[in-house]
Parts: structure tokens; C-alpha cells; sequence
């Protein structure tokens, strides 16, 4: 395998611009060129990042590429990935992985007997403050975690995106949207999941969109948009989830875990950046002496200050693992347990029963700082 693939993506809306702007940082991969049902979209990303904007049937077709980036809505991502492997391309695919664990699975076995990969964001768990939390845990720092509670809440996604409509369809709402940042983590500190349970409720049958372009209109919601979740880990680790679009304000923390010997204090798993807080059995809390990571350091400014942003990380991890030969640390099969935790979820609140999952994944290897730079130009 050469050492830099050529890449592709399919999906030119909101979450492009980081992929377009991100991916020149890391080694192994160069966008070339850019696709999305809407020809405008393509054109505009083109331009404005210096790509070429093709049909999709010629980026599926594009000799140069290796590997193609899906970033349409979630219920696409089922069919857009099945046509990339189709044409012979690895994939790497926005999250949810798919919408169903039957897509998912049907993508898992195609991968496979095609000799293909695919890898699924979100990435984020690759942060620095996530593998510092992780390395702190790998030795031991709060002892066996037993459990915890993560908590992801607001008022929603209609006064932010400017086409949200996707986000209250089935495929969208927050256990699917948000989840997968936590899940993924929680993967990343704890390994797979066995079973849950779950009570899920919407506040309102419609959402009014304020942001622009199409302030005013009322969409329909098809999801639950409120969705409280018990998560029992293989290990024996028992976590509470909250998810939810219908809380104005709260004062819960992104992610505590308790241990046998102390508690850790996880940032919000969206982002890759934070500090990390500890206490031991005397219960002083004290942020983690900061390491030099370097998906931890702030590169961009936000509205809360500056921010790490590494989203891609993933992608070139994925890219380096084909080019060496190793684990693609944002698997298909984590992202595929990640489904059907969060389908799991979601039946549970349904039906009113505890569900098994039925897949299964192993911890990615940590991602430490001589790891991280590798990854780097
Ligand atoms: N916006 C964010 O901040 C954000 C962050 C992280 C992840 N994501 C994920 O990224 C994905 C895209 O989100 P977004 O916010 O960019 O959405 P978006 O609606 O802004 O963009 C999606 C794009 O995909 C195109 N598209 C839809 N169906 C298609 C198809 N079948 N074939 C080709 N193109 C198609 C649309 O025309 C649109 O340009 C979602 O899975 C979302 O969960 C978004």
C-alpha cells in the first residue's frame, strides 16, 4: 500500500468543512476530490478547498481514490457506504455508522468479504484529554470502575443547523446523534457493553426551526427526543446515560466514573479537548497534570474559548493503520457495537425490557502522545 490514499468524500454539507479543513494536518491521506446529491454543495466545497467536484457515480468510479468519506444525513449512510465498498473503496463514514444493526452488519460482512475496510467517527475519543483520562485509568489511577453517569442535555439542534429536519427523523434524535461520542468512550475506557434498559419520551410532536435559512418552519419528530439509559458492561461496570433535546438547563457533569479506589471526571466526549479531573479515597478532587498531547492542544476559537479540534484523526488513523497493517482504531466493529447499544436503547424504551446486545468489540489500543504524532505532518 502506497503511503499517502487518496480520499474522497460524499456529503457536502455542514460537518465538510472540518473534514476539508482538518485533513491537511495528518500524514497518509489527501483529499482530491468531492461528490454530494446536491451538485451545488459539491461545487462550493471544490472550490473553496481546491478539490474536484465530480457525480457521484464518477467519485465512485475515480481511479485515484482509496478510500471514500461518507458524510451525508444517517439514513443515508447505509446505502452511500454499501455503493463505496460496491466500487471497491474502503469507507469511512460519519456517525451513526448506520441507522439499523442489520445495515450495519449487512456493511460489516460486505467489508469483509470484499478485503475492505470501513472505519466510523466519532474520533473524539482520540482527544487528549480522553487518552489521559484513559492512560489514568489503564494504571489503575481510580482502581475497577464500578460505575457511573454520563449526561448529555439541551434544548436541541432546530436553533443551531441550518437544515435540522434530519436530526428528528428515525436515525436522528440524541441517543443516535449524541450518543456515539459517549458510547465510543466509554468503549474506549471500559470495552463492550452486554445489556440495557432505557424509558424514552419526546416533549413535543413538532420542533420550530429559528435558525436560518428556514426559521419558521415546523418539522415533524419521529424519535424520542428524551431518553433516560441503564448500560451494564461486560466488566461488570454499571452507567447511567442521559440523553436528551428537551432540557433547557442543567447541572449535571458530561461523564463521571467511579472506581474502587476514587473518581475521574471525563470532559465532554464531543470534543477532544478539557481537563481532567481525579480524586482518590480522601475525595479531593484535583484536576490531571496536563501532558504535551497533541490532540489535546487548542487550534481553533469558539464562542466558549479556544478548542481542540482533530476531527479526522480517526480517518487518519484509519489511513495509516491500511498503509502499516494494523488495527484501525475507529472500527467497524466498535461502531457497529456502538449501533446496537444505541438501537438497544431505543427498542428497550419501546418494548419496557432489558435487551442483550448482540455484538460485540474490543477496547482500541490507547493512542498515547509518540502514537498521536505519528499521525501529524
Ligand atoms: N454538523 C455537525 O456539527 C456534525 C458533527 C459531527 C458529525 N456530524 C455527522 O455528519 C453527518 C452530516 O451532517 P451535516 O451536519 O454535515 O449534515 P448536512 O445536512 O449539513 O449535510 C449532509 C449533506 O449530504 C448530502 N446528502 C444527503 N443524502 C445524500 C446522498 N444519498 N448522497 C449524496 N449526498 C447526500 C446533502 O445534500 C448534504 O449536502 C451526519 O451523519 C452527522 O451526524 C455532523
Amino acid at each position: 500500500m502506497s503511503k499517502e490514499l487518496g480520499v474522497g468524500i460524499i456529503g457536502c454539507g455542514n460537518i465538510s468543512t472540518a473534514y476539508f479543513s482538518l485533513a491537511p494536518l495528518f500524514k497518509g491521506l489527501k483529499i482530491l476530490a468531492c461528490a454530494d446529491i446536491n451538485a451545488d454543495a459539491a461545487k462550493l466545497r471544490a472550490e473553496e478547498f481546491g478539490v474536484k467536484a465530480q457525480t457521484i457515480p464518477e467519485l465512485l468510479a475515480n481511479d485515484e481514490l482509496d478510500v471514500i468519506v461518507n458524510l451525508t444525513i444517517p439514513a443515508a449512510h447505509f446505502t452511500v457506504s454499501k455503493a463505496i465498498l460496491e466500487a471497491g473503496k474502503h469507507v469511512y463514514s460519519e456517525k451513526p455508522l448506520t441507522v439499523t444493526l442489520e445495515e450495519g452488519k449487512e456493511l460489516q460482512a460486505l467489508a469483509k468479504a470484499k478485503g475492505l475496510a470501513v472505519g466510523c467517527a466519532p474520533d473524539t475519543f482520540l482527544g487528549g484529554a480522553h487518552q489521559l483520562a484513559r492512560q489514568f485509568i489503564d494504571e489503575g489511577g481510580v482502581g475497577r470502575i464500578t460505575s457511573g453517569t454520563c449526561h448529555v442535555m439541551s434544548p436541541g439542534m432546530e436553533m443551531w443547523h441550518p437544515n435540522p429536519g434530519f436530526f428528528f427523523l428515525n436515525g436522528g434524535g440524541p441517543i443516535l446523534d449524541l450518543g456515539p461520542y459517549y458510547i465510543a468512550n466509554l468503549i474506549n475506557f471500559l470495552g463492550p457493553i452486554k445489556r440495557v434498559a432505557a424509558l424514552t419520551s419526546m416533549a413535543n410532536p413538532t420542533r420550530l426551526i429559528t435558525s436560518e435559512p428556514l426559521k419558521g418552519q415546523s418539522i415533524p419528530v419521529e424519535t424520542p427526543t428524551n431518553i433516560h439509559a441503564l448500560l451494564e458492561f461486560g466488566n461488570g461496570a454499571t452507567i447511567t446515560l442521559s440523553a436528551s433535546w428537551d432540557v433547557w438547563s442543567h447541572r449535571h457533569a458530561n461523564m463521571e466514573l467511579y472506581g474502587t479506589e476514587g473518581s475521574i471526571y471525563v470532559p465532554d466526549p464531543n470534543f477532544f479537548g478539557g481537563v481532567v479531573e481525579a480524586s482518590g479515597r480522601n475525595k479531593d478532587i484535583q484536576p490531571l497534570a496536563d501532558w504535551e498531547h497533541p490532540f489535546g492542544k487548542p487550534n481553533q476559537e469558539s464562542p466558549q474559548g479556544p478548542r481542540a479540534n482533530y476531527r479526522t484523526a480517526g480517518l487518519a488513523d484509519m489511513a495509516m493503520a491500511l498503509i502499516e497493517g494494523r488495527d484501525v482504531r475507529c472500527s467497524i466493529d466498535r461502531a457497529l457495537h456502538g449501533v446496537d447499544v444505541m438501537t438497544s436503547i431505543l427498542k428497550s424504551g419501546h418494548e419496557g425490557n432489558f435487551v442483550a446486545t448482540t455484538t460485540t468489540c474490543t477496547q482500541p489500543a490507547a493512542l498515547g502522545i509518540d502514537e498521536a504524532l505519528a499521525l501529524l505532518r
